[in-house]
């Protein structure tokens, strides 16, 4: 790494919904800062723990053996406050007492948003590391924890076709993202499930829901597996499982498989994406860059623009869903 180094110290934190591989990109900011002789410092509980003023002092034994729990160390929140420019002139304070020179921000769409605005109102260097199951960030193609929340809930979709098949049953299986296609779509593909319900889907295709499970059934399959993103009302599988049920005569059954998706160890994929996140975030910062997100693209994790990395991707590719159906028949 180059010797170009503009900040004697940094500071990391994570915020919003946690996601698995977040202790990795911690291990890789620690260490990365440790090696190249910059004070690192943990900020516990997100943006409203940087309030409370938890910060800590971190070493590279701070983040021995955490790479491979789920979690996260450092603990995270959602701080609505953070909103209020007021409040993120305090946070600026904060940093600026306790000596930190940059702050990198391990979270989704929110928190970019968040430490965006700590930079072009207060002149914060900040940099963004992609941290949320819901894979919905613009300028990235992957996110941390997004392979591991799809590969949790994936096997629990195969226990589930094992006895949906044994019984020729019908399950609504709901998964997260209040406003984000991506695990759905994902693990709708991976499980050859045989109908996909999105976030955006407002009038739910109820005819062509049962028209695909009778095929299903005329060619002799028995078992069929609805995939539900939650969206953003509460109790989506329950009113899909009652239309099947009054309009249809259709028995099924619902699972919600909720925040199993966002624990569990770190797949191989999230902490190999992490641990190199973790990396450039720090090695950006030492390079005398102000404003990034350490993202991935086309394979390769580089550091971009943070602006790039503000919006939020809602990716439902029309040949994807169109993969799904062909293969489901
Ligand atoms: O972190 C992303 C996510 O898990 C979404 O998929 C989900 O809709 C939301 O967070 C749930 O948030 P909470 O745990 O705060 O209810």
């Amino acid at each position: 790494m180059k010797e170009k180094t503009k900040i004697k110290s940094v500071a990391v934190l994570c915020s919003g919904g946690d996601s698995p591989g977040m202790n990795c990109a911690i291990r890789a900011v620690v260490r990365t800062a440790v090696a190249n002789d910059l004070d690192v410092y943990g900020i516990q509980r997100g943006y409203a723990g940087l309030l409370e003023g938890n910060v800590k002092k971190m070493d590279a034994s701070s983040v021995g053996n955490i790479l491979q729990h789920g979690g996260t160390i450092l603990q995270t929140s959602r701080c609505p406050e953070f909103h209020e420019e007021e409040i993120r002139k305090e946070a600026a304070h904060i940093l600026k007492r306790k000596g930190i020179d940059a702050l990198v921000v391990i979270g989704g769409n929110g928190s970019f948003n968040g430490a965006w605005s700590l930079h072009e109102e207060h002149g914060v260097s900040v940099v963004g590391i992609p941290g949320t199951i819901d894979n919905d960030i613009e300028g990235t193609d992957y996110s941390i924890g997004f392979d591991t929340a799809v590969q949790t809930a994936v096997e629990a979709v195969d226990k589930i076709r094992d006895t949906a098949h044994s019984h020729d049953r019908t399950f609504i299986v709901e998964v997260m993202g209040r406003k984000s296609p991506a695990i759905a779509l994902h693990v709708g593909l991976c499980t050859g499930a045989e109908n996909i319900i999105l976030p955006t889907t407002e009038d739910i295709d109820f005819d062509q829901i049962v028209s695909d499970i009778k095929r299903g059934i005329s060619r002799g399959k028995g078992s069929s597996i609805i995939i539900a993103a939650e969206g953003e009302k509460e109790g989506l599988s329950h009113r899909i499982k009652e239309v099947l049920k009054d309009k249809y005569s259709i028995d099924s059954h619902t699972c919600i498989l909720g925040h199993i998706q966002r624990g569990g160890n770190p797949t191989a994929h999230d902490r190999f994406l992490a641990s190199q996140m973790g990396y450039i975030a720090v090695a950006s910062l030492i390079n005398g860059e102000v404003a990034t997100v350490a993202a991935q693209r086309n394979g390769k994790v580089l550091s971009v623009p943070f602006k790039e990395c503000l919006g939020k991707k809602f990716d439902t590719d029309p040949q994807f869903i169109d993969i799904v159906k062909t293969l489901s028949i």
